[in-house]
């Protein structure tokens, strides 16, 4: 199209006013103001807070804005703009990388074909019950009483450490919130290469054999699919698995017989926050990749029906509909019935759909969903709907629901009676056992939490195939000088299921924050919680909860007494020479390999303690 007279003018004028606004540097706290604190300024939610962006480099802080989560934010802004905001938040110089001393004297990754002693992704089977055998734990009750901090490891400039690590052969593989995929010494922690990712890297890698190789696979926060040469780091391929420009991938990968299987989520349901974003249309999905060269097998939306217009908002923005059913965990494979499931969180907007907050059974070769069990019906919400904004985005009421997504993986265990079960955990505070071979019919339900926004199941159950183990969030936030902080003595509870039945075997409560300051200094938003949010990690003998005020604690699995605690919020000297701390431990649970536990400490979310290090244990003699 020519360019009409009244464009015309207007160009030049914008021209003009872009020149006058060159002469006038941009202010970075105003750009701030504008376009980061409504989102930064709110405590307590998704958003790490404006006090944990300026812990960030502010090299850091321009590469989230030009390449990585804040990219379609930043997408109005100009460079300068860009520029300005960062260095107004960030601390200055250049964005620090490994130190030389921090890398192995001898680096050379060998491993087996078949590992010996592996934890590989999200959990150490593809049924996804993060239980760890005897022999491959080398872990004994008595020896959990001796563990020991053996190294530490510091994520140099990082407000979370909330990669779970892999850990195969005296290998680690890890990722980070710099988006550094780190390759590690298990022995040592020393470094034996590091890979540069486009954003940051959230989930447990997931390795693969490939050829005389092996595989690292994983994705990033901005929805692009990784495979790096295990044994020296190098990128094999990389592509973007959906084309939703929200999508983010954060439930690990899993794999399987040459294939790997990611599921997708994404920020959609934050954007809503924007009154004049229209709200919404993403839907999750799986997607099934070759490993050998990323070639796409099959992709499943959790929601059949693409997202279409739908009305208007009070204040005239497009609505669409339907969308959600985000997957933020691994998929669960069964190999006895070539199935895989996935559960899915709740819907963005209306209309609400029937796999929303559901477990999905999927064929394992077509991807074609054979069954579907929703658990709760009508919940569309997003983060418009949050206390205090309440926003034109968020449904009408009758429309609206709980927001009690499925955050983590469904469990297959064998009953000791041999009947099999699907077993997941929601925000709602409910476990439900389903029966794969019935279509997800429900077999028992039971509840172990309130449940809430940031209550219930969080990041998932652990399963022994006697107890299946639940630790609640129910984390609880009040205001104190209009900040919402963390309630030290509401929220966590762990409790044991039988597996055949779903009756408790016990109930451990949570351990109060005690004489914790409540609030650490310039950092109102971090507040100590006993929340137990984090992924539970199971071994024979021994459950391992993390809670938000830092504490790692091993439970007996026969009565829930305590048999270990360690205090994890406190600095760390480190092997790589990176001043650490730990802080909130929510994520991943602890990895358990061949006599070693590792854990991350540290997550500057939902109000939590920042930290940036991961911790090795062994058991002292
Ligand atoms: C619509 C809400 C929203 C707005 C507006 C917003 N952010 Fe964010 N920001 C988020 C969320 C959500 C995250 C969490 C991402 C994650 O979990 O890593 C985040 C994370 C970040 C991070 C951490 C990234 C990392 O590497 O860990 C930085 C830095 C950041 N934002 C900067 C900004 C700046 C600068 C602005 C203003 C130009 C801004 N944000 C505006 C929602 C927002």
């Amino acid at each position: 199209m020519q360019m009409g007279r009244v464009q015309f003018i207007l160009c030049v004028w914008l021209l003009a006013a872009a020149i006058s606004a060159r002469a006038q540097p941009p202010s970075g706290e105003a750009i701030y103001k504008q376009r980061c604190s409504g989102c930064h300024d709110q405590a307590g939610s998704r958003i790490p807070p404006r006090e944990a962006l300026q812990k960030l480099p502010a090299l850091r802080i321009l590469r989230a804005m030009n390449a990585g989560v804040m990219m379609t934010v930043a997408y109005p802004l100009r460079r300068e703009e860009r520029e300005a905001v960062a260095t107004y938040l960030g601390i200055p110089g250049p964005e620090p990388g490994p130190k030389p001393e921090a890398f192995c004297k001898e680096r050379a990754i060998i491993l087996k074909q078949i590992p010996t002693f592996s934890w590989n992704g999200w959990s150490p089977m593809l049924n996804n019950a993060r239980f760890q055998s005897a022999d491959a734990a080398g872990l004994s009750i008595s020896q959990v009483r001796k563990l020991k901090l053996k190294w530490a490891f510091g994520l140099d400039g990082e407000i979370s450490a909330y990669a779970q690590p892999t850990v195969l052969d005296g290998n680690i593989f890890m990722g980070s919130g710099a988006g550094l995929i780190y390759a590690l010494h298990a022995e040592s922690g020393c470094i034996e290469w590091t890979y540069q990712a486009g954003a940051p890297v959230r989930e447990a890698v997931a390795i693969a054999p490939l050829g005389d190789h092996h595989a690292v696979l994983f994705g990033d926060l901005t929805g692009t699919f990784y495979a790096l040469e295990a044994e020296t780091g190098r990128l094999l391929w990389k592509k973007r698995i959906e084309e939703h420009e929200a999508a983010l991938l954060t439930g690990s990968p899993t794999v399987y017989q040459g294939n790997v299987y990611v599921g997708v989520a994404s920020w959609e349901e934050t954007r809503a926050i924007n009154p004049a974003y229209p709200c919404c249309s993403f839907r999750g999905s799986v997607v099934a990749l070759r490993v050998r060269d990323g070639a796409q097998i099959w992709k499943t939306y959790t929601i059949n029906d693409a997202p279409h217009p739908t009305g208007k908002t009070s204040t005239g923005t497009l609505r669409q509909g339907p969308s959600g059913a985000g997957i933020w965990s691994a998929p669960t494979i069964d190999p006895k019935r070539k199935m895989l499931y996935v559960t899915t969180g709740d819907n963005y907007s209306a209309p609400a759909t029937t796999t929303s907050d559901a477990v999905l059974g999927l064929d394992l070769a077509t991807g074609r969903t054979l069954w579907s069990h929703q658990v709760t019906s009508g919940d569309a919400f997003n983060s418009g709907c949050m206390v205090g904004i309440d926003g034109p985005n968020c449904p009408d009421e009758g429309q609206r629901g709980p927001d009690y997504d499925f955050g983590s993986s469904a469990i297959l265990v064998k009953t000791p009676q041999g009947r099999d079960l699907l077993i997941a955990g929601q925000k709602s505070g409910m476990v439900y056992a389903l029966d794969p071979g019935r279509k997800g019919e429900i077999v028992w339900t039971q509840r172990v939490g309130k449940g809430g926004t940031i209550g219930g199941v969080q990041w998932g159950m652990a399963s022994d195939g006697q107890n299946v183990y639940a630790a609640v969030s129910d984390a609880y936030f009040f205001t104190k000088d209009q900040v919402r902080i963390l309630s030290p003595d509401q929220g966590g509870g762990l409790t044991a299921l039988h597996v055949a039945n779903g009756t408790k075997a016990w109930y451990a409560a949570p351990q109060p924050c005690g004489s914790r300051p409540l609030v650490e200094p310039k950092a109102a938003t971090s507040g100590c919680s006993p929340a137990q949010s984090a992924a539970l990690t199971a071994i024979p003998g021994i459950v391992f909860s993390g809670s938000m005020d830092g504490h790692m604690r091993a439970f007996a699995s026969e009565d829930g007494q305590v048999v270990w605690d360690f205090d994890t919020r406190r600095e760390f000297s480190t092997v790589n020479g990176v001043s650490a701390k730990g802080g909130a431990i929510d994520g991943p649970g602890p990895v358990v390999v061949n006599g070693m536990l590792f854990m991350n400490s540290g997550y500057g979310r939902f109000g939590g303690a920042p930290g940036n290090v991961l911790l090795a244990f062994a058991p002292e003699d």
